[in-house]
């Protein structure tokens, strides 16, 4: 069982055991999440998929707050690293790793990744999470790409964090055939509504999942559900 709080944009705090995994922190600048208090999240991990604002914006916070660990690609750890977060580990794409809560897989996507001073933020990624309970894809920002089906073909995917607003990654037509590539009918749905450019139909939404033969989950910010 894997507990799941979304905390607005594509960020969300998973729970795995007795570890706490945060990914793409994005909280204190978005006034839709303005009663979700970042001083108060209790973190083990802080994983990063790229370099964007809209992805890192309370990483050094939550890092240092909670002295936890932050995953990201070499370029992103090591600029993290250099504002004096302590614990980091860099990855880049098709390696793995194995953490206290399970292992990691760093995946291609389809972006850009500059972080918020203009520095490279390498390529940017996704992350394969397996663990003694499950296994699930969180995308990070990304078009649909072919690359998605080794994901599909090495693992038993439960569940898929995917980007759904359109414009800036894909939307929901595309979320959708990501989904049957990493071969799972569970999408948990993010990078939707934060900003005009990705405000989406909902409803339009759910109905082509709901076609498709595909569970769309959207969760309020704050709300947590088990999976
Ligand atoms: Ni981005
Ligand atoms: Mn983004």
């Amino acid at each position: 069982m894997t507990e799941i709080t979304y905390y607005g944009h594509s960020s969300f705090l998973v729970k795995i055991g007795d570890k706490q995994i945060v990914f793409d922190p994005f909280i204190s600048p978005n006034t839709k999440a303005s009663h979700i208090d970042v001083s108060k999240i209790i973190a083990d991990y802080v994983l990063l998929s790229h370099g964007h604002e809209d992805h890192v914006a309370d990483a050094e916070a939550i890092v240092k707050n909670n002295n936890a660990m932050l995953v990201s690609n070499y370029e992103i750890a090591v600029w993290f690293a250099e504002k004096g977060v302590e614990k980091y580990h860099p990855m880049n794409h098709g390696g793995s790793k194995t953490f206290d809560f399970g292992k990691v897989k760093y995946v291609n996507a389809v972006h850009s990744s500059t972080l918020p001073d203009g520095a490279s933020g390498g390529n940017p990624g996704g992350f394969v999470i397996k663990h003694a309970h499950g296994c699930f894809y969180y995308a990070g920002d990304t078009a649909l790409t072919y690359d998605m089906k080794l994901i599909g073909e090495e693992f038993k995917i439960d569940f898929a964090f995917l980007p759904i607003g359109d414009n800036f990654t894909m939307g929901i037509h595309d979320a959708i055939k990501a989904a049957d590539f990493v071969g799972t009918k569970k999408i948990i749905a993010m990078h939707f509504d934060t900003f005009p450019y990705i405000e989406i139909d909902l409803e339009d939404a759910k109905k082509a999942a709901t076609k498709a033969g595909k569970e769309l989950i959207l969760l309020n910010i704050g709300e947590s559900i088990t999976l």
